[in-house]
């Protein structure tokens, strides 16, 4: 066993880089690297970045500069620290990277970070590439170790890449070609995840419901996997809703009914130069079949404010299709001008436009969510406790719908599904009472 070494990964962006994280840190716990929380005192740090807007990127760089400083500081008492930039800026930005910080030792794109362990070694050699970008991809999944380390909850990517184009969207350049993984490779890491304790798993993908072969044959596989009682997926797009998929959110159990489905814009002429492939009506009449399926769902989504040459009449539609399809939670960004995407070119809607726009949007979607909530009040829900609450004998878990549900629960719960009396509803969770004790597990 090698001797021990402190690993700190600091996760930007989607859940796509949160799966990524934890199979690196699967990658690395057998050459000794265990899991530190903290910068301070770690032998490598792996900065797994998010380029989806300005902002995120220029996260990046700020948290590089200070890595620069534990660094030095390290070096001074005698002690290393490799410093590894990975994920969608490392892809699109590498070499400037390299060039505007010095201090980083390893750039490695999303596609090939199975081969951190001999990267590291050769950065620790001083010979050899220090970017890795290629796109020679998906050999990735095959190359991952089986094992890992599950959650209650896990995720599990079985999608990658994009082949849709928005013109707003650097993932076609940073992840590559849409690509899905073989349904038996999945299969056996979802046996594994239930094997290992997970009762829930999150399907991952850039536009998962594109997965070869159908999403939905996939999710009624999967179903049938003991132990594996809650399966979720994201996130999807409209025109990749097929038939069968809307069917299985009536059908199968164990689909949890909670489903995000970004539109991005209510104008059809804003969605035709985002390039979005379908007009609000199409939106609209595909979340009534979902709902003809499963009444109950939860409805969520992404919005763009403030898209080039979107006017007040176009944002005024995306405000009625908000309040026609009505959300039970959704997330809304202003533009960013990612260079290299058409929208880029595009002409710019003025800055505070877009804040103006964007706190309108956010006031009606927190007005869905509050009702949404406000509706479960008196219902009885299943929750998935999955860890202590901020208080003392609380646990914290989540309802079906995803939303964050509180009660006070006895430690044994941890991990149980049980039902829920919602008490309370605020904005972002829920509040109630445990019906009966949990059962404990058979020894
Ligand atoms: N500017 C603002 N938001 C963006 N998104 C993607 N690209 C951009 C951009 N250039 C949003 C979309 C997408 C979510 C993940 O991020 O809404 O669904
Ligand atoms: Fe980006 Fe559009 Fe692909 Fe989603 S579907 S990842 S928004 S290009």
């Amino acid at each position: 066993m090698a001797s021990e070494k402190r690993l700190y990964i600091k996760t930007y962006g989607c859940q796509m880089n949160v799966y990524d994280s934890e199979r690196m840190a699967d990658l690395l716990r057998p050459l000794g690297y265990v899991a530190a929380d903290a910068p301070e005192g770690a032998d490598l740090v792996v900065l797994n970045t998010c380029h989806i807007r300005e902002k995120a990127t220029e996260k990046v760089y700020s948290e590089l500069g200070q890595l620069k400083r534990l660094k030095a500081e390290r070096a001074r008492a005698g002690a290393t620290m490799t410093i590894v930039v990975a994920g969608c800026v490392a892809q699109a930005e590498g070499a400037e990277i390299m060039a505007r910080q010095p201090a980083v030792d390893l750039v490695v794109g999303p596609q090939v970070y199975h081969k951190l362990p001999e990267l590291i070694a050769r950065a620790h050699r001083s010979s050899g590439e220090r970017l890795a970008t290629d796109f020679e991809a998906n050999a990735k999944f095959d190359a991952l170790p089986a094992e890992r380390l599950s959650g209650l909850s896990a995720f599990l990517t079985v999608q990658e890449g994009c082949d849709k184009f928005c013109s707003f969207c650097v993932v076609p350049y940073t992840r590559g070609a849409e690509y899905s993984r073989p349904p038996q490779a999945i299969v056996a890491e979802a046996e594994r995840l239930a094997a290992t304790g997970a009762r829930e798993v999150t399907l991952l993908g850039q536009n998962v419901n594109a997965y070869a072969g159908g999403l939905a044959p996939l999710i009624r596989r999967l179903a049938r996997i003991p132990g594996l009682d809650r399966i979720r997926y994201t996130t999807s797009h409209p025109s990749d809703m097929d038939d069968d998929l809307v069917a299985a959110h009536g059908e199968i159990e164990a689909l949890m009914p909670y489903l995000h489905l970004p539109a991005q814009a209510g104008s059809d002429r804003v969605l035709k130069a985002m390039n979005r492939g379908y007009s609000a009506g199409d939106y609209l009449r595909l979340v009534e079949r979902i709902r003809t399926a499963r009444p109950d769902i939860a409805l969520s989504g992404d919005f763009i404010v403030g898209f080039p040459g979107e006017t007040a009449a176009d944002f005024e539609a995306t405000l009625a299709l908000v309040r026609e399809a009505n959300y039970a939670s959704a997330f809304s960004f202003k533009y960013s001008r990612r260079p290299g995407t058409p929208g880029a070119a595009m002409p710019q809607v003025a800055e505070a436009e877009k804040d103006e726009r964007l706190q309108r949007l956010q006031a009606l979607l927190a007005e869905q969510q509050g009702a949404f909530n406000g509706a479960c009040v008196g219902r009885t829900l299943g929750v998935l406790f999955e860890k202590p609450g901020r208080h003392p004998g609380q646990l914290v878990g989540r309802s079906p719908y995803l939303q964050a549900v509180h009660a006070a629960a006895p430690g044994a719960a941890l991990g149980a599904i049980l039902p829920v009396v919602v008490a309370a509803a605020q904005t972002n969770s829920l509040s109630g009472v445990l019906v009966g004790a949990p059962v404990p597990e058979p020894a």
